[in-house]
């Protein structure tokens, strides 16, 4: 794993900026003695715990959003009446910094968007939204020392001891964002799946406060698998958590991101150039190819802790599981994957697109920028630490010839045509069988 001694600082729920004068008692100290009291407690029923957290009136937006609950043994960020369905926890921290890993593996770099790397100087701000425990917005500052990279999530499990050219920003991404328009170079958002219900509106925040010319890019999951060979039935574990998982999305009206619904979002908010990249995902080490082996192994271990951390909550409050019945459904589909007797693949899409260089500016959805919401700078932090790392060359095919220098005068409308046509889907050669 890339660097995981700079993510050691990470595993709690304080944030060093959170608290200065403010009331919020949730510190790790208090961290460690609920944890440790809610472990003792049934995890056959949901056992509610709030962590200490007063939210004082000189609090800001970003301390408010403070709190933890433990439930059933996993620690939830807690956010109003809102269902925060992901944990929050070591373990949680763990499968993400593995996801990472998996994401370096199979993709071979941290992006597939063309960054310049002209004069050595690469982008000149990047936002990663729902940075989780930052360990893609550290790789990234490591790759490009001159570049600022932000990192955005609502739950305080960043590190502190990180490059010097990194920042964590606690906010509440659903939120108008509040950052200047055209701030940002880069801007890239990774498995935000169960955590974004508008796409759309997502994307309108991205195009505001992306600059023109600059990029976006989306990376997430489908949460469907394809069986080339009968192992995959109505009988097996994995197709019955596949389908009350499924069942449970739909009962808590959230929504799971499609291909074309996320191409949709990224052109309907005025991105051009979009293209899509499709590579294909082995559950398990059952591929004959070595190369595709390693990665299932990998991915089954991402699925240990991650069956249980997209179900947990989710089947235990809509569709009335047992937090019990729902250990031993993920228990045995995770048999079923690593035996090989359920040989199954799903896919990630990387999905790209550029703001339009001349007048560029699409406003839509909520991106007013106006009152409370992402990016009102409060609740910063800054680590410092060392710098290294790689970033992945641009790999694709891109439709994007224009140099920085090139007359722009044709205006959006022939940069979104031009885009549309030059939507393109690159299917990785996976070997499968
Ligand atoms: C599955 S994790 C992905 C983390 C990171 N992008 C990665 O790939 O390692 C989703 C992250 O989104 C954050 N998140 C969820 N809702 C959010 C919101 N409304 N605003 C900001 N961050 C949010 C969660 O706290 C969590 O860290």
């Amino acid at each position: 794993m890339a660097d995981s001694h700079l993510h050691d600082h990470g595993r709690n729920c304080d944030h060093e900026a959170l608290t200065p004068g403010s009331s919020s008692a949730f510190t790790k100290e208090t961290e460690e003695e609920e944890v440790e009291g809610v472990a003792l407690t049934s995890s056959d029923e949901i056992e509610t715990e709030a962590v200490n957290h007063t939210l004082s009136g000189t609090e800001s937006i970003a301390e408010s959003v403070v709190g933890c609950v433990i439930e059933n043994g996993r620690r939830y960020h807690s956010w109003g009446d809102e269902k925060v369905y992901l944990p929050n926890d070591d373990q949680e921290q763990d499968r993400l910094d593995l996801r990472h890993h998996y994401c370096l593996l199979s993709l071979g770099g941290l992006h597939m968007a063309p960054l310049s790397t002209a004069q050595g100087t690469g982008p000149e701000r990047v936002l990663d939204c729902g940075t989780g425990t930052g360990i893609w917005a550290t790789d990234m500052a490591e790759a490009f020392p001159n570049t600022e990279v932000m990192g955005v999530d609502i739950t305080p499990i960043q590190p502190t001891w990180v490059p010097p050219n990194v920042t964590f920003e606690l906010d509440d991404l659903t939120l108008d964002w509040t950052f200047p328009e055209n701030h940002f170079d880069y801007i890239y958002s990774r498995d935000m799946a169960l955590q974004i219900a508008y796409w759309e509106d997502y994307c309108a925040q991205m195009f505001r406060c992306t600059t023109p010319n600059g990029q976006i890019e989306l990376l997430e999951l489908s949460f469907d698998v394809t069986c080339d060979d009968g192992s995959y039935h109505p009988d097996t574990a994995l197709y019955t958590y596949m389908t009350v998982f499924r069942n449970a999305v739909a009962k808590a009206e959230l929504v799971l991101p499609t291909k074309e619904g996320l191409v949709q979002a990224v052109r309907g908010a005025g991105f051009v150039h979009v293209q899509v990249k499709t590579t294909k995902i082995p559950w398990g080490p059952w591929p004959s190819d070595p190369t595709q082996k390693q990665l299932g192994a990998v991915w089954a271990a991402v699925l240990e802790s991650g069956l249980e951390a997209y179900a947990l909550r989710l089947l235990t409050t809509t569709l009335g599981f047992t937090a019990a019945e729902v250990r031993d459904l993920c228990v045995r589909a995770l048999e079923e994957i690593r035996s090989g007797k359920v040989r199954v693949w799903g896919v990630q899409w990387e999905v790209v697109g550029r703001k339009p260089k001349a007048r560029g500016r699409r406003t839509g959805g909520r991106g007013g920028g106006k009152g409370k919401g992402c990016g009102n700078g409060k609740g910063k932090a800054k680590g410092k630490g060392k710098a290294k790392g790689k970033g992945r060359e641009r790999e694709m095919e891109s439709d994007d010839d224009d140099d920085d220098d090139d007359d722009d005068d044709d205006g959006d409308e022939a940069e979104e045509e031009e885009g549309e046509e030059l939507v393109a889907e690159l299917v990785a050669d996976v070997e499968v069988r």
